[in-house]
């Protein structure tokens, strides 16, 4: 599979019947006015973004925005996991109840995951509803979160508790933005592309493994073949299954030990990606020891994710606390924690696990340094 160049501007469809929209992918999409042509008319659209992307692409948007809706609003939230939060929610409800934002009002939702997670939700509450289009301006958002509809606020007793399937009408993914996006949160966004190979296109991490440097480097092409590779089997996944009865938990390889990292450090401390990451090495070690795959493979996943600049080693929160963590989780069913695990390169499946092999591949890969406190929401 080589990189070849996408067009200025490449669409990945979703079909969803009723729901369907498209994800544009290409650089500079952000001040071509074709983007955002034919989307929704209303009176209002209101940006929510926060106060390091705004800084960034804000008046940008707005300047495209102006010629279409006759207000264009942001709210500017807090940056930051920890305030992913029923408080920044408020603020977006509050200020749209405050302008008497009617139900054609459009969201637009300028920033990472954490942004289009809470920005979804607030648009699925709204007056049970209003329209929202997704910029996604990390590479984790391009690849995965603004797609697909999953939108949420976490809870200080569980990530993504609280949140609705609502979904998009648009995504708009300007390579162009990750110019601006730091090296660590590049690394990040590179978690949830590599997660995607494993899982359904042994090939494509074929691939991955050939241009991850280039990756790194924030090659264009190598991104645009990467972002465009990703949406389209998240595509496929969501097209079968859109509010994840079966299939569509595959896309949370990694994220039943991701999440439990996320939760016990504390919000923000490690990010999503790197939980990710670490978590998909434990879950291939599981794969191993369930006999699914070969040791090679836990190797090989260690390997990338650690080129991918992600830590490969679990934090010391104890044995009871992951499994307090892990019992926590939307995956589980009758008090069992169960797992997406691989079977067969490019083919997930969900399996229980019980909990002294949960103990072994923790124990496995554990990183025995004192683990820092959580740091505190500012
Ligand atoms: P994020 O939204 O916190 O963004 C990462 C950091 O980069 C933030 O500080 C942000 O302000 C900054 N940033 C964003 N764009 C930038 C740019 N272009 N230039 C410079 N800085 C920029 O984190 P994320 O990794 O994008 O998303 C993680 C979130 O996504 C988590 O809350 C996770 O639960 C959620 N998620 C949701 C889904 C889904 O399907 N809905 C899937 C995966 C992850
Ligand atoms: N990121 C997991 C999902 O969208 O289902």
């Amino acid at each position: 599979m080589s990189v070849s160049p996408l067009d200025s501007s490449t669409v990945v469809p979703i079909a969803l019947g009723d729901r369907s929209y498209e994800i544009r992918i290409g650089a500079g999409l952000l001040d071509h006015a074709a983007t955002w042509q034919d989307l929704p008319r209303a009176a209002t659209a209101l940006i929510v973004t926060n106060d390091r992307v705004g800084p960034l692409y804000l008046d940008r948007l707005r300047t495209q925005l102006a010629s279409r809706y006759g207000r264009v609003d942001a709210v500017v939230l807090p940056d930051g996991e920890q305030h992913k939060n029923s408080d920044s929610l408020d603020r977006v409800i509050d200020h749209l109840l405050a302008h008497a934002a009617d139900r054609k009002t459009v969201l637009f939702a300028l920033g990472g995951g954490v942004i289009g997670d809470l920005a979804g939700f607030a648009a699925a509450i709204y007056m049970r509803g209003v329209p929202f289009v997704q910029v996604p301006t990390t590479l984790l958002a391009q690849v995965d979160s603004s797609v697909g509809g999953k939108t949420a606020i976490n809870h200080p007793r569980g990530k993504n508790m609280i949140g609705a399937f609502y979904q998009p009408v648009r995504v708009v993914a300007d390579l162009d933005t990750l110019d601006t996006l730091p090296a660590r949160e590049l690394s990040a966004g590179l978690a949830e592309i590599i997660k995607y190979g494993p899982i359904a296109d042994a090939d494509f991490l074929d691939w991955i493994e050939a241009h991850l440097d280039a990756l790194l480097a924030r090659d264009k092409a190598a991104l645009a073949y990467a972002v465009k590779r990703s949406c389209e089997i998240k595509a496929w996944v969501v097209g079968q299954d859109e509010r994840e009865s079966g299939l569509r938990a595959i896309l949370n390889f990694g994220h039943t030990f991701g999440h439990a990292i996320e939760t016990g450090l504390g919000y923000g401390a490690w990010l999503h990606g790197e939980a990710v990451g670490c978590g998909m090495v434990l879950a291939s070690e599981l794969s191993a020891r369930l006999g699914l795959m070969p040791a090679s493979f836990v190797d090989r996943m260690s390997r990338l994710i650690e080129r991918a600049g992600l830590p490969t080693r679990a934090p010391a929160l104890g044995l009871p606390r992951y499994l307090e963590l892990m019992q926590v989780d939307k995956k589980n069913e009758d008090g069992d924690i169960r797992f997406v695990l691989i079977e067969g390169l490019g083919k997930a499946v969900m399996r229980a696990v019980p909990h002294d092999l949960i103990a072994d591949t923790l124990a496995a890969h554990l990183d025995p340094s004192p683990v820092p406190p959580p740091p505190t929401a500012s």
